[in-house]
């Protein structure tokens, strides 16, 4: 079924013909200050001048969907209308949220019907870039469009001439170019790596080339909201700096480098500074790599000379946001055994209050579990005291990676494998190795049902989730 490589040898052929990438839209905004996302069908051309429109299910028309910018610690409203054929919510990635506003059906809100509306309201207290995305279904809602980025303006903009989004999936398509639902739910990717996909997309757009002037300093906010690769992304002979991940400034910023990579799990965001020493004419690859090989998914292309463009200036620093601290001195310690998986050696773990064998776990669609327990319960991880520090290891038991999110909170990553992580970064997903633990910080402050989850969304569908409480 994967044809990845003949779809992207037609990406990388026409590569050197202009395909634009959508034009960036802002959410419109109703007279009562509430921006309108309409979850509906729409068609897309993925395949550009390749092929036919493809059906998807996309906010606002398109996918990406609208952006929707908004000031650190102001209001943000969102209408929400579902036309889609089946119930949707939608989930405001990142963002340390109201709980009753974090979209999740059954835990913080009932789901939107078809035909019904739901009002979501709150503060980002965190400037950084973010995404909103479907939380019902999310492994097929997702999978057929229905993302947007989410960026929360800081009060002093970083200086720096412009600013691009890159917001990168992978999309499994069938021969006839449409989003391949017979292998939704399959076993098989339930059980593996999740749905990998076969047609790579940067702004919805296969291959685009984006233009760029030499001088310019340029702010690039990644986001990867594919249901499942992971993307290492190699930017050949450009030395991005990367100034934030998943929205949280950076303790010291990091270089990737000329031929540095940066790998981006599902649902994490990288910022970047980039600074344009290109000549008029030069064109520049963006790699995504697996193992030695690198496939063109788009390219930076300088078509002039910026007049007065900041690049070569200091660096500017972002203003870190106001995480509390984690005190380490007597924190509640939480473990969170990760098991199932092909080639794993989970034999039976509990789904819907029953211990179940590997083989009654399969008929349920469940194959992976957190605690011995698959997917959710009534009983909470944990119920934790507001304000209490949590140090919490996952211990991942599996033969596969998993990029572990927890909601309404960022962590501070601390160790892996036991080794003190120096610096390590504010993170509200972090990629867990097979066979690694990784240990995380965070204060446990925002009241409310919170989850707990592989963002490896068949991963998630099929156990790998779990909900933590704070009073
Ligand atoms: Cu981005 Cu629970 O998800
Ligand atoms: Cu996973």
């Amino acid at each position: 079924m994967v044809k990845r490589r003949s779809f992207l040898a037609a990406s990388v052929a026409s590569a050197g013909l202009m395909i634009a990438a959508p034009f960036w839209r802002l959410a419109a905004q109703n007279d009562d200050g509430f921006f309108d996302l309409e979850a509906g069908p729409a068609r897309a051309s993925l395949l550009g001048t390749e092929g036919p429109p493809t059906a998807l299910w996309a906010y606002g028309g398109s996918s990406p969907g609208p952006v929707i910018r908004a000031r650190q610690g102001e209001p943000v409203q969102v209408r929400l209308r579902n036309n889609l054929p089946e119930p949707t919510s939608t989930h405001w990635h990142g963002i340390r949220i109201a709980n009753a506003m974090d979209g999740v059906p059954g835990l913080t809100q009932e789901v939107v019907p078809p035909g019904g509306s739901f009002d979501y309201s709150f503060i980002a207290p965190d400037a950084g870039t973010y995404w909103y995305h479907s939380h019902n279904k999310s492994w097929e809602q997702m999978a057929r469009g229905l993302y947007g980025p989410l960026i929360i303006e800081e009060h002093d903009p970083l200086p720096a001439d412009r600013e691009m989004l890159l917001v990168i999936d992978d999309w499994r398509l069938g021969e006839d170019g449409q989003v391949h639902a017979e292998s939704f739910g399959s076993l098989r990717d339930w059980s593996h790596g999740g749905r990998l996909g076969n047609w790579l997309t940067i702004n919805g757009a296969s291959a685009p080339q984006l233009e760029v002037k030499r001088g310019e300093r340029l702010r690039l906010r990644l986001i990867n909201c594919a249901n499942a690769r992971i993307v290492t992304l190699k930017l050949d002979q450009l030395a991005p700096l990367v100034i934030a991940l998943d929205g949280q400034p950076l303790p010291e910023v990091r270089e990737i480098g000329f031929s540095g990579r940066l790998t981006l799990a599902p649902a994490q965001r990288a910022d970047l500074l980039l600074d344009v020493f290109l000549e008029p004419g030069d064109r520049v690859q963006i790699l995504e790599v697996t193992g030695q090989e690198g496939v063109e998914i788009g390219s930076f292309l300088c078509n002039g000379v910026a007049a007065d463009g900041m690049a070569g200036r200091e660096m500017p620093r972002l203003p870190t946001n106001n995480l509390p601290r984690p005190d380490l001195s007597d924190p509640l310690k939480l473990d969170l055994v990760m098991e199932g998986g092909a080639m794993g050696a989970m034999r039976s773990a509990v789904f819907d209050g029953r211990e179940l064998s590997i083989r009654e776990l399969v008929a349920e669609g469940q194959v992976w579990a957190l605690n011995g327990v698959a997917g959710m319960t009534d009983i909470p991880l944990a119920r934790i005291q507001r304000g209490r520090s949590v140090v919490l290891e996952f211990d991942n038991q599996t033969a596969w990676p998993h990029a572990m999110h927890i909601h309404g909170h960022h962590f501070r990553v601390m160790a892996r494998n036991g080794q003190p992580v120096d610096n390590g970064a504010w993170r509200d997903t972090e990629l867990v190795a097979a066979n690694e633990k990784v240990t995380v910080a965070f204060v446990a402050d925002n009241p409310g049902k919170w989850l707990i989850h592989c963002h490896m969304l068949e991963h998630q569908a099929a156990g790998m989730k779990t909900w933590f409480q704070v009073t």
